[in-house]
């Protein structure tokens, strides 16, 4: 392809570095809609006639009907998937194969074909976030009522519901649906035309390759338009934000599902038993979630290291860009549907979840408001009354609402028959009324909305 002025050929170890078809083979979808848009464009503009146009383009269904049934061959000394395609056209259509190569270059080639990719990548991803949503909501509404405790430092703070919990999720997983939405946007504007960075002296239409691309429009400068990987970093960046969304469940999850706490019951198509102990059922679709979002950080890290002191326009270090991006993408997809799999089928022990609730003193900060709102205790003051009635329980060994009104009077007089109406789990959940709180009527408020907004 480039021979010309070369007397040999590469060394063989010059061949290897070189050569991206291993992975760049990924491509081949993008790189044959990419020349279709091309040559029709150049026929409708007049630099190729209409009959060469045509035989190239009937050349590229051909050799999309060849990769769809066979795959794409691998031959190192054709580099790249641009190369493979325009040498299986030429050796299909003959020298008019390379007409189709005018007024563009590799550069704005593979900058569009990677566009296009990440644009899908993106809508997948976006797919599976909604239905990873959706398998939240529907948990999260059956369990709207389920007292659990809330923890800070993971230690026992205030009960909330599993429902409430899980909507957490639901928040975390639509902003990063807009992360991606918001990278697909920035995205989508046509690089081809650009050519190899100063533009072409070939009257092309730009808009026209843009629009038959479903881009917005085309992209405004030749040289950015070729250095740019912004929309493959913006995507592994949001990708990193929603593996550590679901490191973080998958977190929870294996704690959950750990003996100690006995919170939740993974099944048997989401575990995985031990070799030598035959009781184990381990969590290891949750940890390999987990761990995969440290290999979609990695990627991101990889291509911010590859990109950080490129000078303008292309250089072949850029070639690195896709690894890192379609084994991001690839775990992402993983992981996303793992979990969704892990919400929709998980048991929850919700006794045993009512039961840590009740025993943490959870509820002694609603003693504490209680104190405040009947007993006019500044905050301050109640917090300490409180800490004392903790104290006693504790070397009683019992919970707060089992205490005598003798006892906690003895503590302070201004508590009364009253508050055993605030201490249970149940009036602490449902007093948390405000906007966002964890009462079973918020959190159906917020369920409704969500399924509202998922249609
Ligand atoms: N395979 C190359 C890449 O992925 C295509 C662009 C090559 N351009 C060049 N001038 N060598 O980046």
């Amino acid at each position: 392809m480039w021979g010309g002025r070369f007397g040999e050929g590469p060394a063989a170890v010059m061949r290897e570095i070189n050569a991206s078809i291993p992975f760049d083979k990924r491509l081949w979808r993008q790189d044959l809609a990419a020349s279709r848009a091309h040559v029709v464009m150049l026929a409708a503009q007049g630099i190729i006639n209409g009959e060469d146009a045509q035989a190239i383009a009937d050349g590229l269904e051909q050799v999309a009907a060849e990769y769809e049934k066979n795959g794409v061959p691998e031959d190192l000394d054709l580099e790249d998937i641009h190369m493979h395609v325009e040498s299986r056209l030429a050796e299909l259509i003959g020298p008019v194969a390379g007409r189709l190569h005018t007024a563009r270059s590799r550069n704005d080639q593979v900058a569009t074909d990677f566009r296009l990719w990440v644009r899908d990548a993106i809508d997948a991803v976006d797919a599976g976030l909604a239905a990873f949503q959706k398998a939240l909501v529907a948990r999260a509404e059956e369990q709207a009522d389920t007292i659990m405790p809330g923890f800070t430092h993971l230690q026992s703070a205030q009960p909330v519901t599993l429902g409430h919990h899980l909507m957490a999720y639901y928040e975390m997983a639509k902003r990063d649906r807009s992360r991606f939405a918001d990278a697909r946007a920035r995205l989508n504007q046509c690089p081809l035309g650009s050519a190899a960075l100063a533009g072409t002296g070939f009257p092309i239409d730009r808009a026209a390759t843009a629009r038959a691309l479903h881009f917005d429009g085309p992209t405004a400068n030749s040289l950015d338009s070729v250095s740019d990987r912004d929309f493959a970093l913006d995507y592994l960046m949001a990708a990193t934000q929603c593996a550590l969304h679901l490191s973080r469940l998958a977190e929870e999850i294996v704690i959950w599902a750990s003996q100690p706490y006995g919170f939740a019951i993974l099944p048997d198509d989401y575990s995985t038993g031990s070799s030598i102990m035959p009781q184990k059922r381990n969590p290891d679709a949750a940890e390999l979630v987990r761990g995969h979002s440290g290999r979609i950080a990695g990627c991101m890290t990889a291509l911010v290291m590859t990109m950080k002191g490129l000078p303008l326009a292309y250089a072949k270090d850029m070639q690195d860009d896709k690894p890192p991006v379609f084994e991001a993408h690839d775990l992402l997809a993983l992981s996303i549907a793992a979990m969704t799999g892990m919400v929709e089928t998980m048991g929850f022990s919700t006794g045993r979840m009512r039961a840590l609730a009740e025993s943490g003193f959870s509820t002694a900060t609603d003693l504490a408001d209680w104190l405040v709102r009947e007993a006019n205790v500044p905050f301050r003051e109640a917090h300490h009354i409180v800490g004392s009635a903790v104290k006693m329980a504790e070397d009683q060994g019992m919970l707060l609402a089992e205490l005598s009104l003798a006892d906690l009077k003895g503590i302070d007089e201004r508590i009364g028959e009253g508050v055993f109406g605030v201490l249970s789990v149940d009036a602490s959940v449902a007093s948390r009324a405000s906007h966002g709180g964890t009462a079973p009527d918020q959190v159906r408020a917020r369920i409704a909305e969500a399924k509202e907004s998922l249609g």
